[in-house]
């Protein structure tokens, strides 16, 4: 191995993600935030048995390129021109110039043969601007095949074609171009975890809110079974004991009447204690579908208040193997949520059942205002909520992000088809035989 022979003990840090301090009034280098230090600017140069006959040897060639590098920016540029994936990033023509004045200095600068502090501050900052401008690792990578391909047979030429000549300096610069790759790698591989974090942290504080928000709901179900259902019963044993009082005295259609009033709050006593019972998940098992309807059906008027909306249940309920109570929210969040936009009047919610193959896949239409494409992928992520939200601030932006989580683990799929105006079909499947049926799997 030519060059610095010092041989240390590889580092055996983890480097990613790296944790450095922020000195206070002072901007970190990109060394310092990638972990690139002496050492390790060492251990890569060692390993790539770059050494100081690989600087002689590039300097030697920078001369040669001073004549070529207007020609090789140019041929490097028609190449990136040439396929799909590169093209869309040199559109700009003073992009383009700008470039290709950049790639003559690039190249140059690694003919400098000086692989200090400086230059691997560059070539970090090099790659950060490519990973930042969303191009793939794939072509940034790729595109050092042209810097082989454009200029060896250019060197070689230029230095008579004598294999003893110019193999040593070609094979050094070879050197150096992967030195350049390893470091463009290190800035896609750095950058790509501290997104992940910023991603893990984020849903860290979105798993947070959503128990905060469970807590408050629990804190809330408790409140109004308490004042509401105590409050409903007291009525209702006042008005039972009114029956009693003046039954004899009053007309029998007044009594038929009064009877209706103690009926109906009993119901909605009822009512009230199916909603405020803590909704544990009972587990798959056969499910009646007739059943959630019915129950989706006496709720309705609770999601409309006091909109004019149509529902329509479908005309033969299937039976499918699911959680009744998750199907029930599944139902509940997608029928709540067409409400809450409807803009028409009357409104339209219409849910249909269709068979498919192993599964039944249910379809929530409605004709509300519909939903952009752009935002259809992402309605289903926690706390995204479309453009029509605005106008309607209630709902937490996790109704859709419960269904699709929920319909998943019953490894069904979950989708929404829509059209501006013309309204939403959200679609999600439930499967109609059991895991024995489907050969345990
Ligand atoms: C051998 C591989 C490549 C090298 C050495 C290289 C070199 C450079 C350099 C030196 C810069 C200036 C960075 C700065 O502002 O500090 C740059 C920027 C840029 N390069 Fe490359 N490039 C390579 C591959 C590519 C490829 C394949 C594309 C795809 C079209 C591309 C597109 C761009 C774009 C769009 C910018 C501007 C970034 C910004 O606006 O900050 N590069 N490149």
């Amino acid at each position: 191995m030519q060059g610095k022979s010092s041989r240390s003990k590889p580092a055996c840090r983890v480097r990613w993600p790296v944790d450095v301090l922020r000195l206070p009034g002072r901007t970190m280098s990109l060394r310092e935030r990638y972990g690139m230090g002496k050492d390790e600017q060492r251990q890569r140069q060692e390993f790539l048995g770059i050494g100081q006959d690989d600087e002689r040897n590039v300097r030697a060639l920078r001369d040669i390129f001073a004549d070529f590098g207007e020609e090789f920016a140019r041929r490097f540029y028609d190449h990136l021109l040439a396929h799909e994936h590169t093209r869309e990033f040199l559109r700009d023509e003073k992009t383009l110039a700008k470039l290709q004045k950049l790639q003559v200095e690039y190249f140059d600068s690694l003919l400098a043969g000086r692989f200090d502090d400086d230059y691997f501050e560059s070539r970090l900052r090099v790659g950060q601007a490519h990973q930042r401008v969303g191009l793939e690792p794939a072509w940034y990578l790729g595109a050092y095949n042209q810097y082989v391909q454009l200029s060896f047979p250019h060197f070689a030429q230029a230095l008579g074609k004598d294999p003893d000549r110019f193999l040593p300096l070609l094979l050094s610069l070879v050197k150096v171009i992967f030195l350049d790759i390893g470091l463009a790698l290190d800035t896609y591989f750095f950058e790509a975890t501290e997104q992940l974090r910023s991603r893990n942290h984020e849903l860290q504080q979105a798993l947070a809110l959503y128990w905060q928000s469970q807590r408050r709901e629990e804190q809330l179900r408790k409140l109004v079974s308490h004042e509401v259902r105590g409050g409903l019963a007291a009525v209702i044993t006042s008005l039972e004991d009114l029956q009693e009082t003046i039954a004899d005295a009053i007309e029998p259609s007044d009594r038929e009447e009064l009877k209706n009033v103690v009926q109906r709050c009993w119901s909605l006593s009822n009512l009230l204690k199916e909603m405020l019972a803590p909704q544990a998940p009972a587990g798959p098992m056969w499910v009646d579908t007739a059943e959630i309807f019915e129950s989706l059906a006496s709720r309705f008027q609770l999601y409309t208040g006091e909109k004019q909306v149509q529902l329509q249940l479908p005309e033969h309920p299937p039976r499918v193997w699911a959680d009744p109570v998750q199907l029930r929210e599944v139902f509940a969040n997608l029928v709540a949520n067409a409400v809450r936009y409807l803009d028409k009047d009357p409104g339209k919610v219409t849910i249909t059942a269709h068979p498919d193959g192993e599964f039944v896949a249910f379809c929530v239409a409605d004709n509300g205002p519909g939903i952009p494409d752009e935002w259809q992928t992402q309605i289903f992520e926690p706390f995204v909520r479309g453009p029509a939200a605005a106008k309607s601030p209630e709902g937490t932006g996790l109704g859709l992000s419960f269904v699709r989580s929920a319909v998943e683990q019953a490894g069904g799929r979950v989708w929404v088809e829509s059209k501006v105006g013309e309204g939403s079909r959200f679609w999600f499947t439930v499967p109609r035989v059991s895991p024995e049926q489907r050969g345990g799997h």
